[in-house]
C-alpha cells in the first residue's frame, strides 16, 4: 500500500532464453525477468474494477476484463479501481500479460488484506494467464513472481511446477531486437499441437533433445561459461527452426546479431511469424546504436550476475 487507500504492484516481463515450447511438453526452461514491466495502480471505489484506456478496444479490452474479473472474485472483490501501466511492448514475447497477472495479483491480494504469499499470487496469476493463454506451461507467470532468473519444468497432474533459481557469478547481458506483430500465442502453441499429434515420434525426439540443452545452458550459466550458453541458444534456435516456430524476418534477426557479434541468438517466447530475437553479448550496448540506425527497435537488460551499484 503506499499511501491510505492507494496501492501500487510491479512486475517485470520476461526473456526465455531456453526452452520454449518444449516447457509445454513437459521439458525445462530457463526464463529471466527483464527491468520492463507491468505496474498496477489501485485506489479506493465503490466496487472493484479495471479501468482501461479507450484505445484498448474490442478482444483485447474483452479478455482483460475477463481474466481480470477472475483475479477479483479469487481475492474477494476488493473495493479498488484498478489501472494498468506498461513500459513492455505488447504481443511480442515478452511477458506482458504475465506481467499484468502478476501485478493484479499482487495488487488484488494487497487490497484485499489477504497475505500476497507467493503461492497465491502464482495461483491467482496464473487463472488470469489461463484466459489469456488456454492451457500455459506456467513458466511466464511464475519468472515474473519469482523476479529472477529460473530454470522451470511444469507442474504434471498432481505434481506441482519445479522451480530452481539458477545464477551467475558475471553478468549475463541480453541485446532484445523486435521484430514486429506475430498472431496470439495459442495459436502458435495449437499449431504445434497439431504438428506434434500427426508426428508424435519425431517431435518427441526434438523436445528430448531440446530439454538437453536446456539443461546444458542453466549449468553454462552457473559456471559463467558464457560462450556456452551462447552455442546453447544457437542450437536452441535451430530446434525451435526444426519445429517450424520461426520465420524469415526472425531468422534475418537472429543472423544480424550474429554478424554483430553475438554469442548465440534466437528467437524468444512463442515465435511465429514475428515477436522478438535476443542476442547475448559481452558487451550489447554499441550494438544497440547502431541497430537503431537501421530502424530495428531493440533494448539491453541484464537478466542475471551482480548488478553495478
Ligand atoms: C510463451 O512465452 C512460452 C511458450 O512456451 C508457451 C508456454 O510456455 O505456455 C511458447
Amino acid at each position: 500500500m503506499t499511501s491510505a487507500g492507494s496501492f501500487a504492484s510491479f512486475a517485470p516481463g520476461k526473456v526465455i532464453l531456453l526452452g520454449e515450447h518444449g516447457v509445454v511438453y513437459g521439458q525445462p526452461a530457463l526464463a529471466a525477468p527483464l527491468s520492463w514491466g507491468v505496474t498496477a495502480r489501485g485506489v479506493s471505489a465503490a466496487r472493484c474494477s479495471l479501468e482501461l484506456p479507450s484505445q484498448v478496444r474490442g478482444a483485447v479490452r474483452s479478455i482483460l476484463q475477463t481474466a481480470f474479473q477472475r483475479a477479483a472474485r479469487l481475492c474477494g472483490q476488493p473495493k479498488i479501481r484498478v489501472r494498468l501501466e506498461s513500459d513492455l511492448p505488447p504481443s511480442m514475447g515478452l511477458g506482458s500479460s504475465a506481467a499484468v497477472s502478476v501485478a493484479c495479483a499482487k495488487l488484488l491480494l494487497n487490497a484485499s488484506g489477504r497475505p500476497a504469499n507467493p503461492s497465491e499470487v502464482l495461483r491467482v496469476a496464473g487463472e488470469m494467464e489461463g484466459v489469456f493463454h488456454g492451457t500455459p506451461s506456467g513458466v511466464d507467470h511464475t519468472c515474473s513472481a519469482q523476479g529472477r532468473m529460473i530454470l522451470f519444468r511444469r507442474a504434471n497432474g498432481p505434481r506441482a511446477a519445479r522451480v530452481r533459481p539458477v545464477r551467475c557469478q558475471r553478468p549475463v547481458k541480453i541485446l532484445v531486437a523486435l521484430v514486429g506483430s506475430r498472431q496470439a500465442t495459442r495459436l502458435t502453441v495449437a499449431g504445434l499441437a497439431e504438428r506434434h499429434a500427426r508426428w508424435p515420434i519425431r517431435y518427441q525426439r526434438i523436445f528430448k533433445e531440446m530439454g538437453r540443452v536446456v539443461e546444458e545452458g542453466a549449468r553454462a550459466v552457473e559456471s559463467g561459461d558464457l560462450e556456452a550458453l551462447g552455442d546453447a541458444m544457437s542450437v536452441n534456435q535451430g530446434l525451435l527452426t526444426a519445429l517450424q516456430l520461426s520465420s524469415d524476418r526472425i531468422q534475418a534477426t537472429v543472423q544480424l546479431l550474429r554478424k554483430m557479434g553475438a554469442l548465440g541468438a534466437k528467437l524468444t517466447g512463442a515465435g511465429g511469424d514475428g515477436g522478438a530475437v535476443i542476442g547475448l553479448f559481452l558487451e550489447p550496448e554499441p550494438v544497440v546504436a547502431k541497430l537503431a540506425r537501421q530502424d530495428i527497435r531493440c533494448f539491453v537488460s541484464q537478466i542475471a550476475g551482480p548488478r553495478a551499484l
